[in-house]
């Protein structure tokens, strides 16, 4: 399997990208760190730990949750209550309490400890000195935690297989008129990734704009075994109660994608792409491009902007005449969801 980290800020669709982490059997993860972003950093650490004892299996050790950077390098930090609810979670049922004692036994291993050192203790450990393995860092939320990971650790660098982000936008964007949310909470933290001679992988809300929750989806995940009843009786009872919880929050996060964006067919399940893609590279087709990020701000604060053609004369040092992304453009819808509904089979099973 391939180690992975992952830093994300729970988080609806974060979520689904923590549920296929820990439930696809080409993926180990090392751990997982939070950042402000969707919500509170405390929120999200504290529903990262709650979505890891869920999904994890029962009895087995599950990988460690650190609470990462509190706000972004220069800006100031937001929340986006108005679609992921106060607590980040919102609409979620049936997901253990955080003060249940099995999940604070979770949170006191990493209560107190830095999730920029845990990332370099797990690389280190992993990579042995260049005789173990690479580790593959992907984020879901603002990248405060990885340019101050990337900063202080330089000598790890080559110890990083590839850098795979959901964030961004080529053209409009969905927090601003140009922006990605992710990107917009701190554009000084990916313009500082997007620097570094790694592989990266961008996962523009273009691409996971494609990828739909619908309403039959829906169907799908509540009653996998009968066949689509008529679309307008949602919410069906689910089968069991994993995909109870699962249907909770995902009909929330339709609510607020219809209300906020008018997103009538369902909601976008960004994050999850991500380890989609590294499960999956061949869903998804991908264009290498120079990618930077806007900092001035006069019109368009954290704006990804994207080469499409070539303008820019790029520095050749790190190779690919500077082209220091690959994009994705487009995914096999179909061949998402097959994947997504394998991984709750799993975790259905534990
Ligand atoms: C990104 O912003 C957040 O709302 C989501 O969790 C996702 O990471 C989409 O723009
Ligand atoms: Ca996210």
């Amino acid at each position: 399997p391939r180690a992975i980290w992952l830093d994300c800020d729970p988080g609806h669709d974060d979520a689904i990208a923590i549920l296929l982490a820990l439930n696809s059997p080409e993926i180990k993860l090392l751990g997982i760190s939070t950042v402000h972003g969707n919500t509170t950093p405390q929120n999200a650490w504290k529903n990262a730990l709650r979505l890891t004892y869920a999904f994890g299996t029962e009895g087995e050790p599950k990988p460690k949750v650190y609470a990462g950077a509190t706000k972004p390098l220069l800006r100031t930090p937001k929340v986006d209550a108005e679609i992921h609810g106060l607590d980040g979670l919102g609409g979620v049922e049936g997901l253990t309490d955080f003060r249940d004692p099995k999940v604070q036994r979770l949170a006191q291993e990493t209560e107190g400890k830095r999730a920029v050192e845990a990332i370099a203790a797990a690389v280190q450990e992993t990579w042995k000195n260049g005789e173990g393995e690479r580790v593959t860092l992907v984020t879901t939320g603002p990248q405060t935690n990885l340019a101050l990971f990337l900063s202080v650790y330089v000598d790890l660098q080559p110890a990083i297989e590839e850098i795979v982000f959901m964030g961004g936008a080529v053209g409009v964007g969905n927090r601003g008129p140009l922006a990605e949310y992710n990107i917009l909470c701190d554009p000084e933290a990916s313009q500082i990734v997007l620097d570094y001679p790694i592989p990266k992988v961008m996962i523009p809300i273009n691409a996971t704009h494609q990828v739909i929750f619908t309403k039959e989806m829906h169907y799908r995940l509540l009653a996998p075994d009968q066949s689509l009843p008529t679309p307008d009786v949602l919410p069906l009872k689910a089968a069991t109660p994993l995909r109870h919880t699962i249907s909770t929050f995902l009909l929330f996060f339709a609510d607020t994608y219809r209300s906020t964006f008018g997103f009538n067919e369902g909601p976008p399940l960004h994050d999850a792409l991500t380890i989609a893609y590294i499960v999956h590279p061949e869903l998804f087709r991908c264009k290498r491009y120079r990618v930077d990020v806007e900092l001035s701000g006069t019109h368009a604060l954290g704006a990804t902007v994207v080469d499409v053609w070539n303008y820019r004369t790029c520095d050749d040092t790190w190779g690919y005449q500077g082209k220091n992304c690959l994009v994705a453009e487009d995914v096999n819808v179909p061949g998402f969801f097959d994947y997504f509904l394998e991984c709750i089979e799993r975790c259905d099973k534990k």
